[in-house]
């Protein structure tokens, strides 16, 4: 989900496995693996995407425990077909132990209201597979490393280098200066696991 100040505002190291997946907006739907871009081009979103609005993915390629990161509206969004254990780690969590126990509307679009930041309304599905969060640190907006399986921080989600933020494997805030937890964008995700983010 620590480093000294004098980093704010660099781009965290990405790993050759840090995986963008550009989609076409709209109509057009992108197999997973169809294209790989270094996350760095995170930034650096497509027309289509940034006029439309909207992406489309087909997950089915996705294996599990595989963390993708899709470019939606110039924002990187992490996509974790999680395991096993990271779903049991993000479900014992006691909502006590959370700095941003609570989940606002605009934090959490999916939810009806506010919501209390249980693991279960925050993932896609019931079982907790997937997660679907906004990568961007809610403490001054660095990228969060740990897409590429290392560097995740303590508590297994990811780890924000630039002041030392540290999310767990529901992307909620832990430990470090981040107020809140990791946004949840607008989506919706089908059984046949095509993802359209923005709707
Ligand atoms: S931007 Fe400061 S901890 Fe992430």
């Amino acid at each position: 989900m620590s480093q000294t100040s004098n980093e704010t505002n660099q781009s965290p190291p990405t790993g050759r496995r840090d995986f963008l997946y550009y989609a076409t907006a709209g109509t057009g739907a992108v197999a997973v693996g169809a294209a790989v871009w270094p996350l760095i081009d995170t930034m650096n979103p497509t027309a289509d995407v940034a006029a439309a609005g909207t992406v489309r993915l087909d997950l089915s390629g996705v294996e599990p425990g595989q963390r993708i990161t899709v470019n939606w509206q110039g924002r990187p969004v992490f996509v974790w077909r999680r395991s096993p254990d990271a779903i049991e780690a993000a479900r014992a969590v006691e909502l006590d132990d959370l700095p941003d126990p609570i989940d606002f509307p605009r934090e959490n679009p999916n939810a009806s209201g506010e919501a209390p930041a249980l693991d279960e309304n925050r993932t896609a599905d019931a079982a907790g597979e997937w997660l679907i969060v906004i990568g961007v640190c809610t403490h001054l907006g660095c990228i969060p490393l740990g897409q590429n399986g290392t560097g995740v921080g303590e508590f297994g989600g990811w780890f924000c280098p630039c002041h030392g933020s540290h999310y767990d494997t529901s992307g909620r805030i832990r430990r470090g200066p981040a107020p809140r937890n990791l946004d949840i964008p607008p989506y919706t995700l089908g059984d046949d696991l095509q993802l359209v983010i923005g709707v």
